[in-house]
């Protein structure tokens, strides 16, 4: 269990959720499945963030059960010495209300016995839609329990509701909490990140044998090291070509001397993730085209930063990054002004789209790719469409959302230059791209991931070092 927040914290999660159920609203919240990796192996556990974020509880074969009445009920394993000793130590239900803040907690086999009482003459069933494997014919089997009561008088709920809807909005906004540990987090990735580009340079200075493992396994050290419990998602190290290939994983691939080197990379600390993207010289010293690129990707990354605030879109820091994108393709030559047009014309057809196909900005929580809507709910209505000048498909578009004090976005611009026809064979096979994790604040953002740098000079002198 996370020792860093209150139990108190919780409780008032539980209660914010309880009072957007409504009287006769019922929330089940399953903590998630355990897999199999192989015969008697699992992968590692790994709690659901809805259910984390409603009780800190991190023991698989759980589930939680929210009223509208703010009673909130933990179904969990049971104290079982044998298992134990097996399995490590358990909470178990007479422990779990006292420690957890809770109303009644329940050995989890005693869940299909219980599970039709709570949902009797309730008027609605909240739970996360399309998120668990299993979840709703396990409701339909209670509902149908409750159903078989009717003529006794039982009211059967009559209406099923998504609970990522209220929930979503809820872990949008972090509260200090979040943004805390979201700081931490992002301070160890930020110092992986230093630690790989400094292991990288000095294995090179020593003529030894560098390879992506080598600089993977300086990240998981330095994450490990400072109590993250994991990494946020598989890290990526990709020397060279590696570095346009978007999902590329940590491999085994040569790292060079005269190379570029990418990591994506961030660890997961009490249950938040970070994410960091830098792009540095193998040796420590960036060529002239690799400069050029880079510094290009950083301007476009300022601009996305200077364009984040209260207030603005969370479309705008992409837009910002794609003007930025856009007029420096035509001034480095990756595009040519005679065959596309103008920087304008770049944005509209989407020219810059070969060498930037992602977009500038996630939302960064529990999970890397944060819940959350895109689209502002108080404009859900507003809908405009449009062609896509590539696809030619129809697009609807709705307003994006409006950034608040407390959202939390990574920043991440990049340019990717395969070998092609016209495009100068100086800037082959560089990969580029620069991310950072920002906290929305009132008058712009909080780059928390800054620990590790982004100016050339800057990664130069650290990879002298
Ligand atoms: N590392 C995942 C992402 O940048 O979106
Ligand atoms: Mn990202
Ligand atoms: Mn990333």
């Amino acid at each position: 269990m996370d020792q860093q927040a209150p139990s108190a914290l919780y409780a008032a999660r539980r209660a914010q959720l309880a009072s957007q159920l409504g009287p006769g609203g019922i929330a089940i919240i399953p903590t998630a499945l355990e897999h199999p990796r192989n015969r008697d192996s699992d992968f590692l556990f790994r709690h659901d963030s809805y259910f984390y974020y409603l009780t800190g509880f991190t023991e698989p074969q759980a589930w939680l059960v929210v009223a509208g009445d703010g009673e909130s009920t933990l179904f969990c394993n049971p104290k079982d010495a044998e298992r134990e000793v097996w399995d490590g130590l358990r909470l178990g239900p007479e422990a779990a209300p006292d420690a957890l803040g809770l109303q009644a907690a329940h050995p989890v086999n005693e869940l299909d016995q219980r599970l039709p009482k709570l949902l009797e003459n309730r008027s609605v069933v909240w739970y996360p839609f399309a998120t668990h494997p299993g979840l709703e014919s396990r409701l339909n089997g209670w509902l149908g329990a409750v159903r078989a009561r009717v003529r006794y008088g039982v009211i059967c709920p009559e209406s099923q509701r998504d609970l990522c809807g209220p929930l979503d909005e809820m872990r949008l906004v972090k509260d200090r909490h979040e943004q805390d540990t979201m700081r931490r987090a992002a301070q160890i990735s930020a110092r992986a990140h230093i630690r790989a580009m400094q292991r990288s340079a000095a294995m090179l200075r020593a003529g030894q044998d560098v390879r992506e493992y080598h600089l993977d396994a300086e990240l998981l050290h330095e994450f490990r090291q400072h109590g993250s419990q994991y990494p946020a998602y598989g890290s990526i190290v990709a020397a060279g070509a590696n570095a346009c290939i978007l999902h590329y994983r940590a491999d085994a691939a040569p790292i060079r001397d005269g190379e570029l080197v990418l990591i994506d990379a961030g660890c997961e600390l009490d249950g938040y993730a970070s994410d960091i993207t830098r792009t540095f010289p193998a040796n420590g010293r960036f060529s002239g085209p690799q400069r050029t690129l880079y510094e290009l990707v950083l301007a476009s990354q300022e601009a996305a930063v200077a364009a984040t605030r209260a207030g603005a879109r969370f479309n705008d820091p992409h837009e910002a990054t794609v003007a930025v994108l856009a007029q420096g393709l035509l001034d480095v030559g990756l595009l040519d002004t005679n065959k596309v047009g103008s920087a304008q014309d770049v944005i509209a057809n989407r020219s810059y789209f070969p060498f930037y196909m992602h977009r500038t900005s996630h939302w960064l929580g529990m999970d890397v790719h944060d819940c959350g809507s895109y689209v502002e709910p108080t404009q859900i209505g507003q809908i405009s469409t449009r062609k896509d000048p590539l696809s030619g498909e129809t697009i609807q578009d709705r307003p994006s959302r409006i950034l608040r004090p407390g959202m939390v976005l990574t920043i991440e611009p990049g340019l990717y230059v395969r070998p092609a026809d016209g495009v100068p064979p100086a800037f082959w096979n560089i990969g580029i791209r620069i991310e950072d994790d920002a906290i929305v604040t009132d008058t712009g953002c909080e780059l928390i991931s800054r620990g590790v740098p982004v100016a050339v000079d800057e990664i130069e002198a650290l990879m002298r070092a």
